[in-house]
């Protein structure tokens, strides 16, 4: 297999983002997340030659679910763009970071009456509100406090996608945002105006997750206008801004590459100009959400290989230090990643192996079957494109530690998360006094 760009073999090791893996897993030790900056600030360069230099009156926002820390944040706004969180916890490593507030947009289907008082509080530039029960406590949590929220209505556009069940969230039966059935968005939309501490902006969908074309995105566009034009009809509300969400996805595979934002966005934008021009309605700003295809690809993790069990006649077994608490996307989507052993990364493939981890659990598969350099246990083995929901989906079953997160950029290594200790999964730990 050739590798893509920012993979190499040098000396026999897998170098990635000009770093030598096996380096840096002697010293980080493993399991390792490393990251590459550079990778990073290439896919913001194309985001903007692909959308923001290219159309007038758009935006982009980092899907911060994707993977979120103050590092992070700090490169985000370095490249001078939004940031969407989903969580107060998200929301606090923003503020922490110091990101611009006016940056940000805040998601989620069930935010808490705290979560909102954060947001509002922070005067975070948009809320997405999913439901009547958020709207309510956000109309009082304005008067409460006597502020300004500007938002989003969050729509159900009952559109399917071409992806895992899982991340499917444009379709009608979706836990997700006002159901386009009936009439409640209008309903949503006459009760907002009606309210004086917030501000009704415009819409947002989000149709999926790691779709490989815009299908979905054309059908929730559509749906939108129509929308958009019965409200500017019929109460004269105009529609400032359109958040068409994330979804663009990447190639898993060592060797191909990710598609350029434009192979999703210039369909997308056509379609735009297209639907609005003809309901004769103004083109509201633009805004975009993507988080895999910024940093999905930037990701690789590092483990080291302990037990190899042959089974006879059946498979082998290939183990390596993490698992399902580093990666739960092979548990969780059945998804496929490709990988290599580090330190052999020149020599041929000949052995089909399963890698599995080490939880105890036998859904605990990494890699189903691939084919992989004939190994030992201390080899270094190297899964590729785990940048997105990967660190930020790890956890700690069976009290495993989550790994660091280790930065690439231009061929310095920096420590942006440590590796967690013992002492951290236990610091939550309380004995009541009648078990001492
Ligand atoms: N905007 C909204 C409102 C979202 O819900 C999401 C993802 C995004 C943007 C970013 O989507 P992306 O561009 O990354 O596809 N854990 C799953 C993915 C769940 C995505 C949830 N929402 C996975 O590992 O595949």
């Amino acid at each position: 297999m050739e590798l893509r760009d920012e993979l190499e073999v040098r000396g026999g090791n897998l170098h990635f983002s000009r770093v030598d893996t096996v380096e840096m897993g002697e010293k980080h030790g493993t399991p390792l997340y490393l990251l590459s900056h550079d990778l990073i600030k290439d896919r913001c360069q194309d985001l903007r030659r692909s959308f923001l230099d290219r159309y007038e009156n758009v935006r982009a926002v980092y899907a911060g679910k994707a993977f979120s820390s103050l590092a992070m944040c700090k490169i985000v706004e370095k490249e001078g763009i939004g940031l969407d969180v989903v969580s107060g916890g998200e929301l606090y490593t923003a503020i922490k970071a110091g990101f611009p507030m006016d940056k940000i947009i805040f998601h989620g289907n069930n935010k808490s009456y705290n979560e909102l008082v954060e947001a509002v509080e922070n005067s975070v530039g948009r809320i997405v509100v999913d439901n009547f029960h958020e709207l309510e406590m956000l109309d009082e949590i304005t008067t409460r406090l006597e502020r300004k929220a500007d938002i989003f209505y969050r729509i159900t556009p009952g559109v399917k996608s071409d992806t895992h069940s899982y991340i499917s969230t444009g379709q009608k039966d979706s836990k997700f945002g006002i159901p386009i059935l009936g009439g409640m968005v209008y309903e949503a939309v006459e009760r907002v105006s009606k309210m004086d501490g917030i501000n009704f902006r415009g819409f947002h969908f989000h149709v999926g997750s790691q779709l490989m074309d815009n299908t979905s995105h054309l059908g929730a566009i559509k749906q939108s206008v129509k929308i958009i034009k019965r409200i500017k009809d019929e109460y004269r509300i105009e529609v400032s801004e359109l958040n068409i969400g994330g979804g663009f996805g990447i190639s898993y595979s060592g060797d191909k590459k990710t598609h350029d934002l434009s192979h999703f966005l210039e369909g997308i934008m056509e379609t735009i100009e297209d639907e609005f021009s003809k309901a004769s309605l103004i083109r509201p700003q633009i805004i975009i959400e993507p988080g895999r295809w910024l940093i999905g690809d930037a990701g690789i993790t590092l483990y080291k290989v302990g037990s190899i069990k042959e089974i006879p006649g059946i498979r082998t077994y290939l183990a390596v230090d993490g698992g399902m608490t580093d990666n739960l996307r092979p548990a969780l989507y059945q998804a496929e990643y490709e990988a290599v052993i580090a330190n052999k990364a020149g020599e041929k493939r000949e052995n089909s192996v399963r890698v599995v981890g080490k939880c105890c659990e036998s859904g605990d598969v990494l890699i189903n079957e691939i084919s992989l350099q004939s190994s030992e246990p201390g080899d270094y083995l190297a899964v590729f494109n785990t940048g997105a929901y990967g660190y930020s989906m790890a956890n700690n079953y069976n009290r495993n530690t989550k790994p660091p997160v280790v930065l690439l950029s231009g061929g310095q290594d920096s420590v942006i998360v440590e590796r967690e200790t013992y002492e951290d999964v236990l610091s939550k730990d309380r004995i009541p006094e009648f078990l001492r």
